[in-house]
């Protein structure tokens, strides 16, 4: 049985892409990626596609998958609660939820997890824990498992993409040997992908802050092709690959990636007030973590060290069945589904 359970691929439906890339657990704490494949998406409908093809051709010796949903049908929540048992969470939360979340309860998957078990005493003078609650509309995930069954695969876990980032993150910084010095710093994740752009706080292995972002590479695509009066195949091509016409398309997207600045900073503002803290350092992945300008307008916004972090960096790969270059060129791009996969290294 050991034998089958010892590999997961992690599954990142993107908007733009299906990533999907293989994981398996060699000996007791050791793990190699062992498969990538990924798969361009032009329109919703080509999803499906998509995630049979990543299957196609990627080789892999599993169809137990890691996913995530994300969206505006998933509600992420950090809330004070009086102390209680872990049993005795669901029920509590349950019988508040229309406290916390905008959805009917029965509409919804929840779930929870203590993340601070004291945190002191709140106004009622009870001692309180700061827990984590995230709630997915039922139909959502319906609509997600049902994708996932008529590709023939098997859903081992759902996560949530901001999760996946922080696991991701968390992986990165043991095959770097450097839990330690991460173990009270703060920092923020950011993934600006083609749709959306993720943000996670982090201190320690702890996340504190989730937030998604509507904003992100399609929205710069089209600054370009509406300044540029061009349609949006030639403006996306010339994003990716400006060369001489660099600094035109840096004025193109100037706006775009100050609102974004903007956004993030909120975050920033909003975390810092709540817990006193600052975010120490910025962490940036995602596709569009290369547009031309983007180092410079955040470092220019943030007033924080920035870094353009590789999630595959000292990862151990086992390279014949992976086109090792083609992949580490797209690295920061990985972030996601790199937290997906590294789910084999819990319970699955
Ligand atoms: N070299 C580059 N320069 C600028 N943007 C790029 C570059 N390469 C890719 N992108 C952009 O990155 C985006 C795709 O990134 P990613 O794979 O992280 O997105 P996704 O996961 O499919 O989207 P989402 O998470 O928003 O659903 C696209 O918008 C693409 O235009
Ligand atoms: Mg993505």
């Amino acid at each position: 049985m050991f034998g089958k359970q010892n590999r997961v691929v992690g599954l990142d439906i993107g908007s733009s892409e299906v990533k999907a890339l293989e994981m398996q657990r060699v000996g007791g704490d050791g793990y190699a990626i062992t498969g990538f494949a990924s798969s361009r998406i032009h329109t919703p409908e080509e999803t499906r596609l998509a995630v049979k093809e990543v299957f196609r051709s990627g080789g892999f010796r599993t169809r137990r998958v890691v996913t995530a949903v994300s969206g505006r049908s998933v509600i992420v929540r950090y809330v004070n609660m009086p102390q209680m048992p872990q049993e005795q969470l669901r029920s509590a939360v349950r019988y508040e939820a229309d406290k916390y979340i905008p959805f009917e309860v029965e509409e919804v998957i929840l779930d929870t997890q203590i993340l601070e078990r004291d945190t002191g005493r709140g106004e009622g003078q009870q001692p309180e824990m700061k827990v984590l609650l995230v709630a997915v509309k039922k139909s959502l995930i319906e609509e997600h498992v049902a994708l996932l069954r008529e590709c023939g695969l098997q859903p081992a876990a759902i996560d949530v993409d901001a999760f996946a980032l922080g696991n991701a993150f968390e992986l990165h910084t043991i095959c770097s040997n450097r839990e330690r010095e991460f173990d009270d710093k703060v920092v923020a994740l950011i993934d600006i992908g083609a749709n959306k752009t993720n943000i996670n706080i982090l201190r320690g292995k702890t996340s504190y802050f989730t937030r998604e972002v509507y904003l992100a590479g399609n929205d710069f695509t089209e600054a370009i092709a509406r300044r540029l009066g061009i349609d949006e195949a030639e403006a996306e091509a010339l994003k990716i690959d400006p060369r001489d016409r660099v600094g035109e398309v840096e004025e193109c997207i100037l706006p775009t990636l100050d609102d974004l600045g903007n956004e993030i900073q909120l975050s920033f503002d909003y975390f810092e007030n709540q817990f006193e803290k600052e975010v120490e350092e910025v962490y940036i992945s995602g596709g569009s973590a290369k547009l031309p300008g983007l180092a410079r307008t955040f470092e220019g916004s943030f007033d924080k060290p920035i870094v353009f972090w590789d999630p595959l960096e000292n990862l151990p790969m086992r390279t014949e069945r992976i086109d090792q270059k083609s992949v580490l060129a797209r690295a920061g791009q990985m972030a996601v589904v790199v937290g997906l996969a590294s789910r084999i290294r819990g319970r699955l």
